[in-house]
């Protein structure tokens, strides 16, 4: 359906959904499955946003993701044979882009990881040197596992120099064991502790994920050369001189459903990102936690930002506060990712509702009414199914499914919006 400033006040649930959007058939790489991450949109959807892109006569060259995550559209534009320019404010998550978008030779690999293996055995921890260690991770972590982390990155960190391509593998392999090998809840979106939980061996589960990480090497075969690159900033902040970019395809954050640097504290911590994880939510989109200057981010908002803002001011003021900010910068980020396009080029913006307290938060109108204030034309706007699993729609504040609905709703479809710079 397209949509103008005219014929926006449309029923976004009366939108058909477009079966061309919805699953493929084609399995997905086993590299996207190397590190669990949040809100991953499915890897066909760039293929598919390439494929449109140049039905409609346009140049791909170089294809951009703005919230880059974990490098799904790096991976899979790559894949393509196409340039990428990516970034994201999550250090854990371009750490996991920049591995996913690069080959490794096996035999590398495997000598590394015999070498990694060799000296964590050699290496003893002494009592001081955990006492070093970052009270957050005492809360995590049991004694044993300290221990053989501590030595396991030090083995990874003396075996490469710093920008190691290497290096950075198995540092992401480091990464994704931290879960298992500490008492966070597993599957939680919030993090907890379980205090029945037995956290896992770390060799064993570092011995398993690089395996896993080496089969997926293996089934990748990036063929062409191309350029690759992933900056770890606020896309709010980047510096344009000019446009460069022919087609973004991008997923942006939600209104305060993940809070990024709390989910990857862990990693943060262990990866020295962060003294204290609670810094990096400064300019995460969506954060609850930002001191919102309320007063001038309402001047800001567009009619649907407006609108759900007043709504939802009646509940929770906090919630309204931070939806506010949320909204107000994802206005500025549309401006900018029309900013970076060249002219006759596309962005694709995959994007999902939600509901709290019964109010509505209509994150598709609201992006699909900052598009046309930025200048975009020829808005297309459908709809695709997630998943054919989720059976109840509501998660409790721990992120739980639930049938209480005052709880957040989660909707089982998603919107696809086209906008072009003509
Ligand atoms: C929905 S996720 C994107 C997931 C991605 N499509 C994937 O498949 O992994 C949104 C991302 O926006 C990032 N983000 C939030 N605020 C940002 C900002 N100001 N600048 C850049 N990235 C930001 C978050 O860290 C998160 O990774």
């Amino acid at each position: 359906m397209q949509l103008t400033k005219n014929n926006l006040d449309t029923d976004f649930d009366s939108i058909p959904i477009k079966s061309f959007w919805n699953m493929s058939d084609k399995k997905e790489n086993k590299i996207h499955r190397i590190h669990s991450y949040p809100a991953k949109f499915p890897a066909f959807i760039t293929t598919k946003a390439i494929e449109y892109a140049e039905n409609k006569g346009v140049n791909v060259n170089l294809v951009a993701d703005i919230f880059c995550g974990c490098g799904t559209t790096a991976y899979e534009a790559t894949r393509n044979g196409k340039d990428f320019w990516g970034c994201d404010i999550n250090p854990v998550a371009t750490l996991i882009a920049e591995t996913k978008s690069q080959q490794y030779s096996k035999e590398k690999l495997k000598k590394y990881f015999d070498k990694i293996r060799t000296s964590f055995l050699q290496y003893s921890i002494n009592i001081k040197e955990t006492w070093e260690i970052n009270s957050r991770i005492k809360y995590w972590f049991k004694g044993k596992q300290i221990k053989d982390l501590l030595r396991l990155k030090r083995s990874i960190n003396e075996t490469f120099p710093i920008k190691s391509k290497y290096r950075k593998f198995f540092l992401s392999a480091f990464s994704n064991i931290l879960k298992p090998t500490s008492v966070w809840l597993t599957k939680s979106i919030k993090p907890q502790v379980d205090p029945f939980k037995k956290p896992a061996d770390v060799m064993e589960s570092f011995t398993k994920q690089v395996k896993m990480m080496c089969d997926a090497n293996n089934e990748n075969v990036l063929t062409k050369r191309t350029k690759i690159k992933i900056e770890n900033i606020n896309f709010l902040n980047k510096k344009i001189n000019g446009s460069f970019v022919d087609l973004i395809v991008t997923s942006p954050p939600y209104v305060t459903s993940y809070e990024y640097a709390d989910l990857h504290q862990l990693s943060t911590l262990w990866l020295d990102f962060a003294e204290d994880y609670r810094s990096l939510r400064e300019g995460t989109i969506g954060s609850l936690y930002h001191n919102s200057n309320f007063t001038e981010d309402i001047k800001e908002l567009n009619k649907t930002g407006e609108k759900t803002v007043f709504q939802l001011y009646n509940y929770d003021k906090r919630k309204a506060k931070s939806a506010a900010k949320y909204f107000v910068d994802i206005q500025k980020s549309v401006y900018k990712a029309f900013d970076i396009l060249n002219k006759k080029s596309l962005a694709f913006f995959v994007i999902g509702n939600t509901e709290y307290k019964s109010v509505r938060i209509d994150n598709a109108k609201h992006l699909v009414e900052s598009m046309i204030l930025a200048g975009f034309e020829d808005i297309e706007v459908t709809k695709r199914k997630i998943s054919k699993k989720i059976l109840t729609p509501y998660r409790d504040n721990k992120g739980k499914f639930t049938s209480n609905k005052n709880s957040r709703k989660v909707y089982a479809e998603e919107f696809i919006i086209i906008g072009t710079k003509k």
